[in-house]
């Protein structure tokens, strides 16, 4: 099924091999002036630049082979050379049929799929989630959404951060805040010779009493900010680390515990923000993978001793930075981040083989990423090409630094979401909306708002940038937010409520107003729209599909009377209603965000 886009683009391009010239000239896209056109071709004045001819001439000889195409109304050449298409009422029609049938809206897969492998959100056991991890989430779960949906196999993994230094640093922290933990840690330094399920449970029993999250949350900044001052306690903590990584039984209990509390939690506040993992893999998950990885890369002879430590070193002449080394294993002997993620490289392989792995992560780490996709390629783990880091800009406050809450710490994924949940509510009720619903369907509702405008604020922005918080913009009901979004797909679910209670049915689309005229062309857009995202891994460019179309709607809605309309135009313009909604809502599934039935 190709978009009517892609259909003149092939006429183009047998026009311009028709007189001799590069079938590439004959790119069309979207008219720049939908006032005067709805298509245009500039490959005129590239061909003419080319041969040093006359723009016009090659731009009116173009034309002359383009005349009797069926899906052209006309074609005009404007200024110096450019190629202006308007097509034709039946064949917008014919495509919005087309479109109305499929349940894809039009787009298409992609060839051949591939497997791909998200890696994203990232959040760590302790430390809280800050707004690197809220974008991470939020862009790399929309990334795995349109991987999916084009047809690639695709696994999202959270690789959560349970393994390294700041479990050392939580194991002493307990201990030494809990004197009846320090004793179990003390006494179970190896597995009792009878140790039962039943100890086990017991054991679990005496954690789970004496540590919740609120202690973890509590003690972990305590103790990482102690660790900065207090050798004797970081040694401490380094050599706990080392040891949990040993195998130490006790420890390893705890840290479960750790784990545990830590991804309940976190599930069940990623899923309130529309974001579900496939995969739910730690680094730790890796840690029987990295002895016979360490012995591999030695005997590969890419392990270099420095300073007591084992790196890999990585840069190349050619590099205009410098790119750091990847630290195996450090002098206290422990796995460091980049030897999970290594490890991670080489587990992936084995049980998904991925053609492409996406790492969503804050382009603060670039040169980790960097540095580590060099050593996978060196040691043979993946495919040059096949890891591809997906950075992205902060989310900053008013103050242009990354974002903070009153109190200067960072922001809670419960908080933020209980914020924008409550700002949601008090938009709804300022706008008269709401009013009808049960208190939980209201609630629902608001929910649905709040993540639409945190999700929509973050993607509608190319992920590169940088863009300031800012909850009341970003709930507005006008203006490019997420609620206006849900809005007016409301409002079609209402229209065709209405329709179906008055026992209104759609028929063929017959494209007559301008509106519709409009409306329909970006509805054609859409599957371009999403194979660019998908190439650029861009997400806003659906976010910005999703608006102008649902700007092309109310501008539609205001101009063409649907239920009160009669006969075939009436069943047009409902048909045509319910393929815009249809789109809207897998536009906005695309970027993660789920419409209301009702406001
Ligand atoms: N847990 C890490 C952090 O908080 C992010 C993990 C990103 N993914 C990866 N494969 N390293 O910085």
């Amino acid at each position: 099924m190709t978009d009517l886009r892609s259909g003149l683009g092939e006429a183009m391009a047998a026009a311009f091999a028709a007189l001799g010239l590069a079938a590439e000239f004959g790119r069309v896209t979207a008219s720049d002036r939908p006032d005067l056109a709805d298509f245009q071709c500039n490959g005129a004045l590239a061909a003419a630049k080319a041969l040093k001819q006359n723009p016009r001439r090659i731009a009116a000889s173009v034309a002359g082979l383009l005349g009797d195409h069926p899906a052209i109304a006309s074609v005009e050449i404007a200024g110096p050379g450019f190629i202006n298409l308007r097509v034709t009422e039946a064949a917008l029609s014919a495509r919005a049929d087309i479109l109305a049938a499929d349940e894809r809206a039009g787009v298409t897969h992609a060839t051949p799929p591939r497997r791909v492998l998200v890696d994203y959100g990232g959040p760590n056991v302790a430390k809280e989630m800050h707004v690197g991890h809220l974008r991470a989430s939020i862009i790399g779960e929309a990334i795995k959404r349109l991987y999916r949906f084009r047809g690639d196999e695709t696994v999202g993994d959270a690789h959560f951060g349970d393994w390294g230094f700041q479990m050392g640093l939580l194991i002493i922290a307990c201990a030494d805040a809990y004197p009846a933990i320090a004793t179990q840690l003390e006494r179970l330094q190896t597995q009792p010779p009878a140790w039962t399920d039943a100890d086990e449970v017991a054991l679990h029993g005496v954690f789970s009493a004496a540590i919740s999250l609120a202690d973890l949350d509590r003690l972990y900044p305590a103790a990482a900010a102690l660790a900065k001052t207090d050798i004797a306690f970081r040694d401490r903590a380094r050599r706990a680390t080392a040891e949990l990584q040993a195998g130490r039984f006790g420890h390893r209990l705890i840290w479960r515990h750790f784990a545990r509390i830590t991804r309940e939690a976190l599930e069940r506040d990623f899923h309130a923000l529309g974001v579900d993992f496939d995969l739910w893999r730690g680094e730790s998950d890796v840690d029987p993978l990295i002895a016979r990885m360490v012995v591999e890369l030695a005997e590969k002879q890419l392990l270099v001793d420095d300073q007591g430590a084992r790196i890999i070193r990585v840069a190349r002449d050619t590099d205009r930075r410098e790119v750091p080394p990847l630290l195996v294993v450090s002098s206290e002997g422990s796995a460091m981040y980049g030897t999970t993620d290594l490890a991670t490289i080489l587990d992936r392989k084995r049980f998904f083989d991925p053609d492409l792995v996406l790492y969503v992560v804050d382009q603060r780490q670039a040169d980790h990423f960097e540095t580590v996709f060099r050593a996978a390629y060196l040691a043979g783990y993946a495919t040059e090409g096949s890891l591809e880091h997906i950075g992205f800009g902060t989310m900053n406050g008013p103050d242009g630094k990354p974002f903070k809450t009153r109190e200067g710490g960072v922001l809670k994924l419960r908080d933020l979401i209980d914020m924008a949940s409550g700002k949601a509510r008090e938009r709804l009720r300022e706008a008269g909306l709401g009013a009808e619903l049960s208190p939980d369907e209201f609630e629902d509702t608001a929910l649905r708002v709040a993540v639409a405008a945190l999700k929509f604020a973050d993607l509608v922005n190319f992920r590169g940038t940088s863009y300031v918080f800012d909850l009341d913009r970003f709930s507005s009901f006008e203006g490019k937010t997420g609620p206006y979004l849900l809005y007016q797909a409301v409002r079609v679910k209402s229209l065709l409520r209405r329709a179906a209670a008055e026992g209104v049915e759609d028929g063929p689309i017959q494209v007559e107003a301008p509106a519709e005229r409009e409306l329909v062309l970006l509805l054609d857009a859409f599957d371009h729209a999403v194979i660019e995202a998908y190439d650029k891994r861009a997400p806003n460019l659906i976010a910005d599909h999703a608006f102008r179309l649902a700007q092309a709607f109310a501008r539609f809605y205001a101009a063409c009377p649907v239920l009160s309309a009669e006969g075939p135009v009436r069943a047009s313009r409902l048909a045509l209603a319910a393929l815009t909604l249809k789109q809207l809502e897998l536009a906005l599934d695309l970027l993660g965000v789920a419409t209301p039935e009702r406001m």
